[in-house]
């Protein structure tokens, strides 16, 4: 028996990659006849799959229709974010797409002068999000279930955002539209084509995380 689901993993995984297949599938490919066999075997009800799934819909809820996954800031990259903000009077600052909301509240902390807006549309990330947020008991911070192409970007002084390639273009447009003028733009690791940053900050991390920022 595991000789042949051996053999049907190395078959998967041959013909994904001949077919074009990237090459993270190669790990997928090799466990899935195993993971389907164990399946059978410890008689696991329907039901765990369907709320894996269902939990999965709720955290990746913007993977497919906005093509942005999750994955977080990272504590360097804070740092260098608390090194752009002002030590003292009053500003306003959003992250678009806050996931689990670690770089509103790490800042909170630093910087107590500031306002700090998490906005998340994904449920499960927002009800995360916002757990933390009551638990920590920041008052200068606010996690909203807000879609952030429904909220004018003109409210903050600072936006910051970690996406992906594809919203990119329309966010630059929206923030050339709706942000005040002095307000600064950053963009964690993704640039806007045709619209080069007016400075670039390189975090010293392992993956050497790029921060661009347009000055509107
Ligand atoms: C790569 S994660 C970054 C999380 C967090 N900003 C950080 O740096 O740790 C991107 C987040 O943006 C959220 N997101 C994507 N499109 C959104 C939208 N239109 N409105 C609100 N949140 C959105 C996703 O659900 C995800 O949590």
């Amino acid at each position: 028996m595991p000789a042949v689901l051996a053999v049907h993993a190395a078959v998967a995984a041959v013909s994904g990659r001949r077919l074009g297949l990237a090459g993270w599938w190669i790990p997928i490919q090799l466990a899935f006849p195993f993971a389907v066999a164990l399946t059978l075997a410890w008689r696991i009800p329907g039901w765990v799959f369907l709320a894996a799934f269902a939990a999965s819909v709720l955290v990746f809820w913007n993977s497919f229709r906005g093509g942005v996954p999750l994955y977080l800031s990272n504590t360097a990259t804070k740092t260098a974010l608390a090194g752009l903000l002002p030590d003292d009077g009053p500003f306003r600052f959003a992250d678009l797409g806050c996931g689990l909301g670690g770089p509103v509240l790490a800042l909170s902390r630093l910087k107590p002068e500031g306002r700090f807006s998490g906005l998340e549309s994904a449920p499960l990330l927002f009800l995360a999000s916002w757990l933390r947020w009551r638990l920590a008991g920041s008052a200068n911070v606010e996690i909203l279930p807000s879609d952030f192409w429904q909220r004018n970007l003109g409210d903050f002084d600072f936006v910051y955002c970690f996406l992906s390639p594809v919203p990119m273009p329309e966010l630059y447009e929206k923030a050339r539209r709706e942000m005040k003028p002095g307000s600064l733009l950053i963009s964690n690791s993704f640039e806007v084509p045709g619209h080069s940053a007016d400075s670039i900050i390189e975090v010293s991390d392992a993956r050497q995380t790029k921060l661009h920022l347009w000055h509107m």
